[in-house]
């Protein structure tokens, strides 16, 4: 738990301090004795610390040897070998410059002709590696975690869902040449809230107003990240831009 108090929210100074101490958490994570079971979420929030953790991996500091990661979401009807699918995204991010084994890197598969069915067997998988020990979690600027848009239930699984369009123009960058897709699948809330630890990581003036009403305000399915307090686990990592107000001062 960081030092502020409840939901155990660190804030630090800018998105640097914040990836090295979120890579300070994952690294010893990895290094607990067992099999560790990491979650991962795509997204720009992560690209400093999957950097860092590249780089430690590749000096020898940190091993993904022994780990089995799942990713968060992916699109539906985009391939994993598009370069806007999140499998892509987390290749260049993270998994080609780590040694995690490819057998071991879970996302799920958004070309599946079945998607309720593809969203049991990612359940399934999770279950079979023994639960998530540590899920990283970015914030949506309308309170989205995951892809966990707001009217989502507390209790929600993994499951195919559709996009709000503010939540598609935050993502449009990725899809320079064609439509940002309009549908996805994704570890639902009570998925998520079943790992033993969670790390909410925000970074960005433009992530304030969310992680505001994720910490301060009512727990509703309006504020998807809300949920995430009932969570004993819940550790939040922040930079001063992202940092609900009152905490920060
Ligand atoms: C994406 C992902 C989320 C991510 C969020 C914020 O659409 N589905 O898992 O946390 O939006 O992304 P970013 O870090 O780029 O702001």
């Amino acid at each position: 738990m960081g030092p502020g108090g409840r939901a155990g929210l660190d804030v630090l100074a800018d998105p640097d301090a914040v990836a090295d101490r979120v890579a300070a958490l994952v690294g010893e994570y990895l290094s607990e004795p067992g099999a560790p079971v990491l979650g991962l979420a795509t997204g720009a929030t992560f690209e400093p610390l999957y950097r860092r953790l590249g780089l430690s991996c590749r000096a020898g500091d940190l091993s993904f040897a022994r780990a089995t990661c799942f990713n968060l979401d992916e699109y539906v009807g985009i391939g994993p070998g598009e370069p806007g699918s999140f499998r892509a995204a987390m290749r260049r991010a993270l998994f080609d410059h780590v040694d995690v084994r490819p057998e071991r890197m879970h996302i799920p598969d958004g070309t599946a002709p079945d998607l309720a069915r593809e969203a049991a067997r990612y359940e399934a998988a999770i279950v079979a590696a023994g639960g998530i020990g540590l899920q990283l979690l970015g914030i949506g600027r309308n309170g989205h975690v995951g892809f966990n848009e707001p009217g989502s239930s507390p209790t929600s699984r993994t499951r195919e869902v559709r996009l709000s369009d503010s939540t598609r123009e935050a993502n449009r960058p990725a899809f320079p040449a064609g439509a940002v897709p309009e549908r996805a699948i994704t570890m639902g809330l009570g998925t998520i809230l079943e790992a033993r630890r969670l790390v909410l990581v925000a970074t960005g003036g433009a992530k304030r107003a969310a992680l505001t009403a994720a910490l301060g305000g009512p727990i509703s399915p309006d504020c998807p990240a809300s949920a995430l307090r009932r969570h004993p686990g819940l550790h939040v990592v922040a930079d001063r831009e992202a940092a609900p107000l009152a905490r920060a001062a």
